[in-house]
């Protein structure tokens, strides 16, 4: 399949430089700190903390934007860039640039359009989404506002393998050209941000609409025991107006919801089963056969783990650490790629996540050998400053910076980056 790339960094440039003549300026910030102090004026205090947090004391966040300031591009001159081709090619399909859109839930904290103005915008730029297991809108919504533009699925292995296998059916059934499995979360990692506000979304019903929308959840749901009697707590007005809001967030008829108890089921069995720390390698043999689909594993960063994955007949790699999310004072994936890759020796595609702020963090990943390079939380912040107008306006200023330093340290397509324009600083 052909996927047209028709972007030009200059003509990005010159929608934004041209206004600028009426004193219109951007309304999406174009420096990631700025962009990140935006989305915190248009957020909660619940919401920024549950996107901008990571684990710990958000050493390995931190480490995941040094450690690209550590690798230095070496610009070669006089090349004749002045056409050039974003495309690649990848699990052999031809998608128009190296990026996707890495999975984030519960996006209804960032706006009320959530992964439908996401899914909106991706499409525009023909960029994939990685749809979340825990995203705020079930896969056939988002996948019908989407059109034929591609997508890919994340999943979050759970207790419940018959939920694997319903949710793995749905996302063929979408169109999802892809299975990611995320191997970093068997656990929530300890979110200090999160647990000084005591917010965990999901206990509010968010984020978790692919699970609602599944008919094996509604099986399970139905075989959900009573909760045991807990202590009483006193009824608190912040309580009930978090009822309120669980029960139209489900969906059925609020009053419907208000006699059945449905919703506060489907809260406490997706407690019951949605993580588990008992997966191991053997597990993945049950997606293999299941799916025809590449399988891609998100968060390897151990060598080893990345040659196990070869043995397991994987597809893809995704290097990634959850965003600093997961484990504090880990290593950040940009400086484990050149060990993967080497453990890997071409045999699968290895694409990378992780503190990918611009265009030029891309373009390193891209340079030393990663096949194309996710997305994370600057689309959310653009969600959450503008809706689908935002994230177009994040992803077309990571293209254009993209494609103007390609150009620029002198490739023409997304095959000349070769690790020769790198050097450590
Ligand atoms: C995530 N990430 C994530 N990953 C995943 O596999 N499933 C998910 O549901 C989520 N949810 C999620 C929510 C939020 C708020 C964030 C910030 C991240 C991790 C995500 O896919 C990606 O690995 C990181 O976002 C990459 O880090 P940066 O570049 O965003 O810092």
């Amino acid at each position: 399949m052909k996927r047209k790339n028709t972007f030009s960094g200059l003509d990005r440039q010159r929608e934004i430089y041209l206004p600028g003549i009426s004193g219109i300026t951007p309304k999406v910030p174009i420096q990631y700190s700025d962009l990140q102090a935006a989305a915190k004026r248009a957020m909660t205090e619940r919401a920024f903390g549950y996107i901008a947090g990571g684990a710990g004391q958000e050493h390995t966040m931190d480490r995941n934007q040094q450690a690209f300031a550590s690798w230095l591009l070496q610009p070669r001159m006089l090349s004749n860039v002045a056409t050039r081709d974003l495309s690649i090619d990848l699990f052999g399909k031809q998608y128009a640039s190296p990026f996707f859109l890495s999975p984030i839930g519960v996006l209804e904290m960032a706006h009320r359009q959530a992964d439908l103005a996401v899914g909106r915008a991706a499409a525009k730029l023909q960029i994939p989404y990685i749809f979340s297991n825990q995203a705020s809108v079930e896969m056939e919504r988002t996948s019908a506002a989407m059109g034929a533009s591609p997508r890919w699925f994340q999943l979050y292995w759970s207790k419940s393998y018959e939920l694997v296998e319903s949710l793995v059916a749905r996302a063929e059934a979408c169109g999802c050209e892809a299975i990611v499995v995320t191997l970093d979360t068997t656990m929530l990692g300890w979110r200090p941000r999160d647990l000084d506000l005591a917010n965990l979304p999901f206990l509010q019903g968010k984020g978790i609409a692919q699970y609602t929308s599944d008919p094996v959840f509604q099986k399970l749901m139905q075989e959900e025991q009573a909760a045991p009697e807990g202590p009483k707590r006193r009824l608190t007005f912040e309580m009930i107006a978090n009822i309120i809001r669980l029960l139209r967030r489900y969906p059925e008829p609020f009053f419907t919801n208000l006699t059945s108890g449905r919703p506060l089921k489907a809260v406490r069995t997706f407690i019951n089963i949605y993580t588990n720390p008992a997966l191991h390698w053997k597990d993945l043999a049950f997606l293999r056969e299941r799916s025809k689909l590449p399988i891609i594993l998100k968060g390897i960063l151990h060598p080893e783990d990345a040659k196990m994955a070869l043995g397991h007949g994987i597809d893809g790699i995704l290097v990634s650490n959850h965003g600093g999310r997961q484990v504090d004072g880990s290593v950040s994936s940009i400086e484990m790629l050149p060990a993967i890759l080497e453990a890997v020796q071409g045999q699968v595609p290895v694409l990378l996540d992780s503190g990918i702020r611009s265009g030029a963090d891309a373009l390193k990943a891209i340079a030393l050998g990663a096949s194309a390079v996710g997305i994370g939380r600057p689309y959310a912040y653009g969600l959450a400053v503008d809706g689908q107008a935002g994230v177009e306006a994040v992803l077309k200023n990571f293209l254009a910076e993209f494609d103007l330093s390609m150009g620029l340290v002198g490739a023409k397509s997304v095959l000349e980056l070769k690790p020769e324009l790198l050097r450590k600083a």
